[in-house]
């Protein structure tokens, strides 16, 4: 009786430690019809006698990215199948000279880790809320950057030339959230009486914003 007793507070500690696994995507509406049902977590996996070595090989991050774009950065992925389930993926991004920035964005589903190779960034992440302090140094080659899950980051070139950065995410689909891009850019527009308020900004001024290009730096492959 005792031993059942054991047995049952340790499933309790185990379930009050337990965490959610963390999800692959934005959302996965629940359906009953396994017909129309889509993979979660994941691409369906390759037959393992099939694999090669290729299907673990990626090559042309020595490729500078454009960053002839709104914000002056790019950011390279490397396109890797056998990575799918590992939890890991691994980016380049080019800074172009005076400000090029990887502006203020989140990853919702994985920590970064980044190292400069060339260049000068001033980078930083903000933590939540009340406090929201400022964590932030200016990087040079070899300097390495961490920027929790979920926090607020940038890197702004601050250099007269070009910067080249490389991050390691830990997952395979961290997700990206721009700040600007998805408070003003969104479709459609969220109501300007909401974002003025939010943002203690003129509504004429919201609707301005919301009028402008939002683009991003994500290259696609
Ligand atoms: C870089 O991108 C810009 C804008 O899309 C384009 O006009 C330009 O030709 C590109 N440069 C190179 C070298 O591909």
């Amino acid at each position: 009786m005792e031993g059942g007793y054991l047995v049952g507070a340790l499933i309790l500690l185990g379930l009050a430690s337990a965490t959610d696994p963390s999800p692959l995507q934005d959302f996965c509406v629940a359906i009953n019809d396994a017909k129309n049902g889509v993979f979660v977590n994941g691409k369906l996996c390759k037959d393992p006698k099939l694999a090669t070595p290729e299907d673990f090989f990626f090559s042309g991050l020595n490729i500078p990215g454009n960053t002839s774009n709104q914000v002056g950065s790019t950011v390279t992925p490397a396109v890797v199948p056998g990575l799918n389930t590992l939890g890991i993926s691994l980016v380049r991004i080019d800074y172009a000279p005076y400000h090029g920035l990887n502006p203020p964005h989140t990853h919702p589903r994985a920590s970064e880790i980044l190292v400069v190779v060339e260049g000068t960034l001033y980078a930083g992440f903000v933590t939540s809320n009340p406090d929201n302090r400022l964590f932030a140094k200016v990087l040079y080659p070899g300097d390495v950057f961490v920027f929790p899950v979920g926090m607020i980051h940038f890197q702004l070139n601050v250099g007269s030339g070009n910067a080249v950065a490389f991050a390691a995410l830990s997952s395979q689909d961290p997700g990206v959230i721009t700040i600007a891009n998805a408070v003003f850019g969104s479709d459609p527009g969220i109501n300007p009486d909401a974002v003025a308020k939010a943002f203690q900004l003129d509504k004429n001024m919201v609707r301005q914003l919301q009028s402008r290009f939002w683009s991003g730096n994500n290259c696609r492959v």
